[in-house]
C-alpha cells in the first residue's frame, strides 16, 4: 500500500486531503490524473450500464432528501454499527473491528471498555438558519432510495416494462467509526448503483444475471480472478434490507475485504416508501392487467474502490534493459487496460529544439482531438519513457530529427517496449485501432 500510496502523490493521482493545513484524517483529493482515471471508470460503467442497454434509465439524485425518506428506508433506525469506547483515553472503536478486547488499541488500557451501543452512520445537518429539530436533514448514505423514491416517476415518464433499472452515480457519506486504508474506507466516497425492478418469480434469475454481469466488468477493469471471492453473507449479518447478499471480496494488500455488494431487497424498500407516504407504488402488468410491486435486485459498485484495485492490479515492476550493454533496471509501470488510462497518448519530441517542436506540437494538437494526450519535452528521452510508463500511458509518440526527413514517428508500447516506425498520415488510425 505504501508503494501505491506514494506513487499516487509523486504522479499526481490521489493527495493527502487538505495537506496545506496538516491534512484531515482519511480524507484524500483525485489530482490530474486520478481525477482523470477515476472519471474513466464512472463513464464507462454508465456506457455499459445505462447507455448500451434498453431496461436501464438513470438518474442524478440530490444528495439532501427529506428526512422521512430515511426514517421509511429503516435507516434512522438501523443503520449503525456498533461502537464501544475506552473508559481511559475516550477512543471509539467498532465493537467487530476490535478482535482483542483485553485491551485498548490506542492507550493499550486493559479492559477498560464500555458496553457496545449503535452508532448511526448517517451524517447530520441542518437546512437554513435555524438549527433546531424541524431543520434537520440527513447526507445520503447510498443512493438507492432516491431510486425507489422515483420509481412512480420514472415509470411514468418512461413507461418502460419489467424488468427494468434505475441506475444512478454520485457522492454518500456515512460517518465511519473506522475509516482507513487509503481509499478504502472513507467518510464520503462515490457510488454507482442500479436498482434493477423484477417480477417477484423472477428474482432468482435475475440475481444470478447480474452476479455474472458484476464478474464480467471486474474481468474487463483488468481483476485477476483470483483475488476475488464472491461470498454468501449469512442473514444475521447482511444490512436490514435484505434477503440475499453476495459479497464480492477482493485480497487487498490489508487483507480480504469487500469490493462490492449484490443484494436481492425484495419489496422492501417500496412497500415502505408506499405506507409511509400512502402512495400507491406498484405496476400494473400490461398483459394480464395484474398489479404489483415489483422486487428489487440491487449491484452495488464502490467508484473509490474500483479506483483502488485498478491501482494494485495495474501495478508492475519490472527489470527493463538500460542504454548500457547487458546491463538492467527496476521499471514501475502501471499496466491500466488501454480504455482507462487517464493519458492515452504522449508525444515526446527528442529534443526542444524548434525544428522538432514545429512537427510535434501540430501533431500533439491533432491527436488530443482523437485521444487523452500529453506533450513532453523535458528531461532525457528515457526518463520521460519512465515516466510514462509510471502513469499508464499505453503509447508514446518520440518526433525525431530522422521525422523531418521521413515524415514518420517512432511508436513506443508500454507493455513490451517495443518500438515501431509509423508515417504521420497513418498515425491516428494507427493508435485508434491499437487503443480500440
Ligand atoms: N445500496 C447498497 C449499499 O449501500 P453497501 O455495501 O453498504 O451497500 C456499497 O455499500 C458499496 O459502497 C460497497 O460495496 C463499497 O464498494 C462501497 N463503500 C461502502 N462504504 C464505503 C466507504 N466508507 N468508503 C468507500 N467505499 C465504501
Amino acid at each position: 500500500m505504501e508503494t501505491i500510496i506514494s506513487l499516487c502523490k509523486r504522479r499526481g493521482f490521489i493527495f493527502p486531503g487538505s495537506e496545506l493545513y496538516g491534512g484531515l484524517a482519511n480524507s484524500w483529493d483525485y489530482g490530474p490524473l486520478g481525477a482523470q482515471l477515476k472519471k474513466n471508470i464512472k463513464d464507462e460503467w454508465w456506457r455499459r450500464f445505462v447507455e448500451q442497454r434498453s431496461d436501464m434509465v438513470g438518474l442524478d439524485a440530490a444528495v439532501i432528501m427529506n428526512p422521512k425518506v430515511w426514517e421509511a428506508s429503516g435507516h434512522l433506525k438501523t443503520f449503525s454499527d456498533p461502537l464501544i469506547e475506552c473508559k481511559k483515553c475516550h477512543e471509539r472503536f467498532r465493537a467487530d473491528h476490535v478482535k482483542d478486547f483485553e485491551r485498548c488499541p490506542s492507550c493499550k488500557a486493559e479492559k477498560t471498555f464500555t458496553e457496545a451501543k449503535q452508532f448511526n452512520l448517517m451524517f447530520k445537518t441542518s437546512l437554513g438558519p435555524k438549527e433546531d429539530s424541524a431543520s434537520v436533514a440527513y447526507m445520503r448514505p447510498e443512493i438507492a432510495q432516491a431510486m425507489f423514491v422515483n420509481f412512480k416517476n420514472v415509470l411514468d415518464a418512461t413507461r418502460k416494462r419489467l424488468p427494468f433499472g434505475i441506475a444512478s452515480q454520485g457522492r454518500a457519506f456515512r460517518n465511519e467509526i473506522t475509516p482507513g486504508n487509503f481509499i478504502f474506507r472513507t467518510r464520503e466516497f462515490d457510488l454507482m448503483e442500479l436498482e434493477y425492478f423484477v417480477n417477484e418469480s423472477e428474482w432468482e434469475k435475475y440475481f444470478d444475471y447480474w452476479l455474472s454481469q458484476m464478474k464480467q466488468w471486474l474481468k474487463d477493469l483488468g481483476v485477476s480472478e483470483k483475488r476475488l471471492h464472491f461470498v454468501e453473507i449469512p442473514p444475521e449479518d447482511r444490512a436490514h434490507y435484505s434477503k440475499r447478499t453476495v459479497d464480492v471480496e477482493y485480497d487487498y494488500p490489508f487483507g480480504k475485504k469487500e469490493l462490492y455488494g449484490l443484494a436481492y431487497r425484495g419489496d422492501f424498500d417500496l412497500t415502505n416508501h408506499s405506507t409511509a407516504s400512502k402512495q400507491e407504488l406498484t405496476y400494473t402488468d400490461p398483459e394480464t392487467n395484474a398489479k404489483f410491486v415489483p422486487h428489487v435486485i440491487e449491484p452495488s459498485f464502490g467508484l473509490d474502490r474500483s479506483v483502488l484495485v485498478a491501482l494494485l492490479e495495474a501495478y508492475h515492476e519490472e527489470e527493463a534493459p538500460t542504454s548500457e550493454k547487458e546491463e538492467t533496471e527496476k521499471r514501475v509501470v502501471m499496466k491500466f487496460p488501454a480504455w482507462m488510462a487517464p493519458v492515452k497518448v504522449a508525444i515526446l519530441p527528442l529534443s526542444k529544439k524548434d525544428e522538432l517542436a514545429v512537427v510535434a506540437r501540430p501533431l500533439y494538437e491533432q491527436l488530443c482531438k482523437h485521444f487523452a494526450c500529453e506533450y513532453d519535452e523535458t528531461q532525457s528521452i528515457g526518463k520521460r519513457y519512465r515516466r510514462q510508463d509510471e502513469i499508464g500511458t499505453p503509447y508514446c509518440v518520440t518526433v525525431d530529427f530522422e521525422t523531418l526527413s521521413d515524415n514518420a514517428v517512432t511508436v513506443r508500447d508500454r507493455d513490451t517496449m517495443k518500438q515501431e516506425r509509423i508515417a504521420i498520415a497513418s498515425l491516428a488510425e494507427y493508435l485508434k485501432t491499437k487503443l480500440s
